[in-house]
C-alpha cells in the first residue's frame, strides 16, 4: 500500500510522512490525503491556532528537526501564511523565528491544497504556558527576555514590517533565548520610517487583549508593537493576563492607577515603563524598540 493513501498505517515506522497524513486526516472530515509530504518524518503536533497546526518533524531536505506549520486551507489562513512568508523572508535575527523553506501540499478532490512553512524548531515552551504554570516572572529574567524582544522588534521594523500580534503565545522562551513567532497578521510599513502610521490593515489579530487601540481603526506602525510589548511586560511581571483594559487607565479616562500593576506590587520604575509603552496615544509611547530597550536596560 502506498504510505500516503487513505487507510495507510499512521506511524513514521510505516513510511515517511505517515504520521502527518494521519494527523491531517484526523483534522479533516474527508478522507483525502496529500501525496507529497514524504520529506517529513517522525511528526508530532506541538501547537496551532486558527490558521493552522504546527508540528515538530524531521525534514529530509533540511536534514534536521524543524517546525512545520500547515495551513487550514481557508482564505484567511492563506492570507496569514502569505503574510508570514513575506515578512520572514526579509527578516534574519537571532530572536525571530527563521523561515527555512515553504511550499504547498497538493491535496486530492475537495481537500484542495495546503500551504506549509518550514521554520527552525525553537525548543522550550511559549511564554503563555510558562506564566500559566509558574506565575509572575522575576525581574532579572523578565528584563533579559524583554530586551531580546526589543531587539527582535527592531529587526522586524527595520525590515519594514509591524508584527501586530505580540503576545505571550507568540514568544518562545527557553534556555535564556527569547524567540518571536507568528508574523501571520504582520503589515508592511515604511522601512525608512517605521513609526509612520499606515492605514488599511487587512485583518486584525484574533486576540485583542494585547492590541493597541489604533488597530481597531485599521491604523498601525512600529509603536503598535511597543504597546503590545508593554502589555506582555505587564503580564510577565504581574502573572495576570490582560482583560483588554489597559488603555482604559491613564490617558483615556484619567483613572490614575492600573489595578493590576498596583495589586502585583510592581516597582515604580517597571510600572513607569509599562505605562509609557501602553499609552493610548501613539506619540506618548516609546518611539522605537531601541528606546524601550534602553529604558528596560536602565532598571
Ligand atoms: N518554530 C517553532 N518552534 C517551536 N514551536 C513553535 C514554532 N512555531 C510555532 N510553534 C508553536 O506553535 C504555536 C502556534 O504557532 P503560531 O503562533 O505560529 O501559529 P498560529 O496558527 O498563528 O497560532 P494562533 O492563531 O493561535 O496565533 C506556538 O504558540 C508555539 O507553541
Ligand atoms: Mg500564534
Amino acid at each position: 500500500m502506498h504510505p500516503f493513501l487513505p487507510g495507510a498505517p499512521p506511524d513514521g515506522a510505516n513510511g515517511p510522512g505517515g504520521r502527518l497524513m494521519h494527523r491531517l486526516r484526523e483534522l479533516m472530515p474527508q478522507r483525502h490525503v496529500f501525496e507529497d509530504a514524504s520529506r517529513f518524518r517522525s511528526i508530532e503536533r506541538i501547537g496551532g491556532g486558527c490558521m493552522g497546526d504546527v508540528y515538530r518533524a524531521y525534514d529530509v531536505k533540511v536534514d534536521g528537526l524543524v517546525a512545520l506549520k500547515v495551513s487550514r486551507g481557508t482564505e484567511s489562513s492563506r492570507v496569514s501564511f502569505n503574510n508570514e512568508k513575506r515578512a520572514l523572508t526579509r527578516i534574519n535575527h537571532a530572536n525571530v523565528v527563521r523561515l527555512l523553506d515553504s511550499g504547498v501540499f497538493s491535496g486530492q478532490g475537495a481537500f484542495g491544497t495546503r500551504q506549509f512553512l518550514v521554520m527552525n524548531l525553537v525548543e522550550g515552551i511559549c511564554l503563555k504556558d510558562r506564566i500559566s504554570m509558574e506565575g509572575a516572572i522575576r525581574w532579572e529574567e523578565a528584563r533579559h527576555t524583554l530586551m531580546q524582544l526589543c531587539d527582535a522588534l527592531s529587526a522586524v521594523h527595520d525590515a519594514g514590517f509591524v508584527h501586530r500580534d505580540v503576545k505571550p503565545d507568540n514568544v518562545m522562551a527557553g534556555q535564556g533565548i527569547a524567540t518571536l513567532l507568528d508574523l501571520g497578521v504582520s503589515e508592511r510599513i515604511s522601512r525608512k520610517n517605521p513609526m509612520r502610521i499606515i492605514m488599511g490593515s487587512r485583518f486584525a489579530p484574533g486576540n485583542l487583549d494585547y492590541t493597541a487601540p489604533e488597530v481597531i481603526n485599521g491604523r498601525c506602525d512600529g509603536r503598535t508593537d511597543i504597546f503590545s510589548l508593554g502589555m506582555l511586560m505587564r503580564h510577565m511581571l504581574s502573572g495576570k493576563a490582560p482583560l483588554n483594559d489597559m488603555w482604559l487607565y491613564g490617558s483615556v479616562t484619567g483613572v490614575p492607577q492600573d489595578p493590576i500593576l498596583r495589586d502585583a506590587d510592581i516597582p515604580e520604575a517597571q510600572s513607569a515603563i509599562i505605562s509609557r509603552a501602553t499609552e493610548a496615544r501613539m506619540d506618548s509611547r516609546f518611539q522605537s524598540a531601541e528606546e524601550m530597550k534602553a529604558a528596560i536596560e536602565g532598571v
